[in-house]
């Protein structure tokens, strides 16, 4: 069994390709990732001599590359290759088409050439695209997304993703490619880049430096522990029903302001009582942001059996913990460039 995975050495990717390691010993992991700013391959250093694990520097988008990666007989794709930043996105809209959009497109014809068999595919493939629930767009109080929420992105990331999302379902109306789509919900804990809420706040706090909080801090995100959303990856890509739309999270809905608060009170209690709430500045929101995200996880419960195991409360303080014990590794990814996307979205906010 051959497993390619795009964008393992991002944060979703590299908790993903770890946790298939360690459940199976029957799969073969081929990474390929352009190691954008966003990739890094630190998140993969201890199972980068693993024998069932192969890196593949490239771009999703290089036709070239993509083809000669599939005449290695792939059985399996999780394409998680993405500019994954809505504020980058609101920068720099173009790249966010290219990677996502054409990258996705790209990727899926490779995989329909290598996997045609007569009139139909070969058995036992399954490219399955990790999407996102802003393709739903915003919710107000009440309701929740369901796969037959329709689309409504206000981002050029979600759009970008919608689009992307738009083109997988065409490969399966039209030539019955066998295709799943995941949408999960905001991802959280291990190794997820400092331009997120969470690992920006938490590194904030270490340094001490004010706390950004959009608006009015009340934008509500449904938070999924990466660990969960790796689980149901792994359930979709053996048991999910070709063509389906599976939405990955739910009942774990948090006000940003609450976090950071959660945030600070840990580190405050654990590390460094000067750290404290005078630290939050409300800045500038967001343009067009999103007030609320809700996941509808009753599909992927019934049909698969799987539901978030991890409660925010515990998450959080999981995520918080590995942070402080991996100081270095944030140290790393907040040198150099990081200092100038800082400057850039944040200093006349
Ligand atoms: P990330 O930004 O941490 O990682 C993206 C990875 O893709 C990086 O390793 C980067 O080098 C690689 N990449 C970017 N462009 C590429 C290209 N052209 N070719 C090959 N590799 C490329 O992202 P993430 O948070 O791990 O998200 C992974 C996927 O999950 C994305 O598709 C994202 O849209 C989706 N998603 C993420 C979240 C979340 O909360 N993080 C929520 C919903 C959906
Ligand atoms: P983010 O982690 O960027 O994820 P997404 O936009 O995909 O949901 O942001 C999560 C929420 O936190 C979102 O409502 C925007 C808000 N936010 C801040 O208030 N301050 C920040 O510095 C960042 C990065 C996000």
């Amino acid at each position: 069994m051959k497993l390619l995975v795009t964008g393992g050495a991002g944060f979703i990717g590299s908790n993903f390709i770890r946790y298939i390691l360690s459940k199976y010993n029957d799969i073969k992991i081929i990474n390929l990732d352009k190691l954008t700013y966003a990739g890094n391959l630190e998140n993969l250093k201890d199972i980068e001599d693993n024998p069932n694990y192969t890196f593949i520097k490239g771009d999703i988008c290089d036709k070239e590359l993509v083809e000669e990666v599939f005449s290695e007989d792939i059985d399996y794709v999780v394409n998680f290759a993405a500019e994954s930043h809505v504020d980058r996105s609101i920068v720099e809209p173009e790249i966010f088409a290219k990677t996502n959009i054409l990258g996705t497109v790209t990727l899926l014809n490779a995989a329909r050439n290598a996997w045609t068999l007569g009139d139909g595919f070969k058995e036992g493939k399954k490219f399955l695209q990790v999407s996102t629930d802003e393709v739903y767009g915003s919710l107000g109080k009440e309701g929740y997304f369901t796969e037959k929420t329709p689309l409504d992105p206000h981002s050029p990331y979600s759009s970008s993703k919608a689009a992307a999302d738009l083109i997988v379902k065409a490969y399966f109306d039209t030539y019955k490619m066998p295709v799943n789509i995941t949408r999960c919900s905001n991802n959280y804990g291990p190794y997820q880049f400092p331009e997120k809420l969470i690992p920006l706040m938490i590194n904030n706090c270490l340094n001490k430096k004010p706390l950004p909080v959009y608006g009015d801090g009340m934008n509500i995100r449904d938070w999924l522990y990466v660990e969960d959303h790796c689980k149901a990856i792994d359930l979709v890509l053996h048991n999910g029903k070709i063509g389906e739309v599976y939405n990955i999270g739910g009942h774990n809905e948090r006000t940003n302001i609450h976090i950071v608060k959660t945030i600070i009170s840990y580190i405050h209690d654990n590390v460094d009582s000067s750290v404290d709430e005078s630290l939050i500045r409300f800045v500038e929101d967001r343009k067009g942001h999103d007030r609320r995200y809700g996941i509808d996880p009753t599909k992927i419960k019934e049909e698969l059996g799987w539901y978030p195991e991890t409660k925010f409360e515990d998450g959080i303080i999981k995520t918080i913990k590995w942070y402080l014990e991996n100081r270095e590794w944030m140290e790393n990814v907040t040198s150099g460039e990081y200092q100038k996307y800082y400057e850039r979205m944040y200093s006349n906010r």
